[in-house]
């Protein structure tokens, strides 16, 4: 009796959390879906885009190919649960997790495929990708795909805002195209941060099925993706196994993914683990000048970094609910 006393006050106060959160998000400007034509070059690709550091950059290159079918799911369950919403400015935000999405998965798609001229497994990672989501996480009961997607916001919203606050490391390589791809997409990820947790606040709020999600995304980021990032450069040259100076910098793309100091995951642990807080919200991590800045950074009209790629820009319309 006791108990379930406590359960309701919690979730009350949980609700009511939530559903303040949506009305703060709800005030932000609309969120845009951004159109860009890269034209990507495999001649200019750069195998050690990331801070010169071949295993490093393959972590990123391992991503990209495992992130679109991530994308793909996140697009699949937000479409799902969209007609279930009743606040349009939310349903709007969804549309625009969803538009945003589609054109991150296209266009890393495009940047995918020119790694395939330069001898990165790009089709063997795309069979592996599939058996684990088109055979496994796409079958999942829905409120388990709603939980799988926050997660995965979450850990998009964690590389994004270690990228923003670190943005000298994208500058060490002449890889344009890449830095911008990249730079673009965790913009993006920060922009809509909140929208995929709101969503599953507000339909399910099942704290054990939460933390099921996030870790289900920690397995698939850490262990899926990291093993692929560390067979890539000797699937994409063998001699790697015996090249001595490709080891020497092996220690150094360690710490620039997992070292506690610098590492994007390593440092980033104790935004990682605030998602197991029960009462976590994206936006507790205040990004707000990041996105402020980047915005100008990457698309002012004549100094923006993107606006020689960019092509039009859609803001979904605020419908009203039936
Ligand atoms: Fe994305
Ligand atoms: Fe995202």
């Amino acid at each position: 009796m006791v108990i379930a006393t406590v359960k309701k006050a919690v979730s009350a106060k949980l609700k009511d959390k939530t559903l303040k959160q949506i009305q703060i998000a709800n005030q932000k400007s609309p969120i845009p879906i951004r159109h860009f034509n890269f034209k990507f070059d495999p001649e200019k690709l750069d195998i050690k885009f990331y801070m010169q550091k071949e295993w490093a950059t393959a972590y990123f290159a391992a991503l990209s190919i495992f992130l679109t079918y991530g994308e793909e799911l996140v697009i699949e369950t937000a479409r799902y649960h969209r007609d279930m919403i009743k606040d349009p400015v939310l349903k709007q935000r969804l549309t625009s997790l969803i538009g945003q999405e589609a054109i991150h998965s296209k266009l890393h798609n495009e940047y995918n495929d020119i790694m395939i001229p330069n001898n990165i497994p790009v089709q063997f990672y795309r069979y592996l990708a599939e058996q684990v989501f088109n055979y496994t996480f796409l079958k999942f009961p829905q409120p388990l795909k709603l939980s799988l997607m926050a997660g995965i916001e979450h850990f998009t919203a964690v590389l994004a805002q270690y990228m923003m606050e670190n943005e000298s490391n994208f500058f060490h390589s002449d890889d344009e195209k890449a830095r911008a791809l990249w730079m673009w997409h965790m913009l993006e990820e920060s922009e809509h941060k909140d929208i995929a947790y709101d969503v599953y606040q507000l339909l399910s709020a099942n704290y054990p099925l939460r933390i099921f999600g996030f870790f289900l995304a920690f397995i698939t980021l850490m262990i899926g993706v990291g093993t692929g990032a560390m067979m890539l450069p000797f699937l994409r040259d063998p001699r790697n196994m015996v090249n001595l100076s490709f080891w020497k910098e092996a220690r150094e793309s360690w710490s620039l993914l997992f070292g506690p100091k610098r590492g994007v995951f390593g440092s980033s642990l104790p935004h990682i683990f605030d998602y197991l807080r029960f009462s976590f919200h994206p936006n507790d991590h205040d990004t707000t000048a990041y996105l402020e800045y980047y915005k100008d950074r990457l698309l002012h009209p004549e100094t923006g970094l993107l606006t020689s790629y960019f092509v039009k820009e859609f803001v979904p319309p605020v419908r009203a609910s039936a």
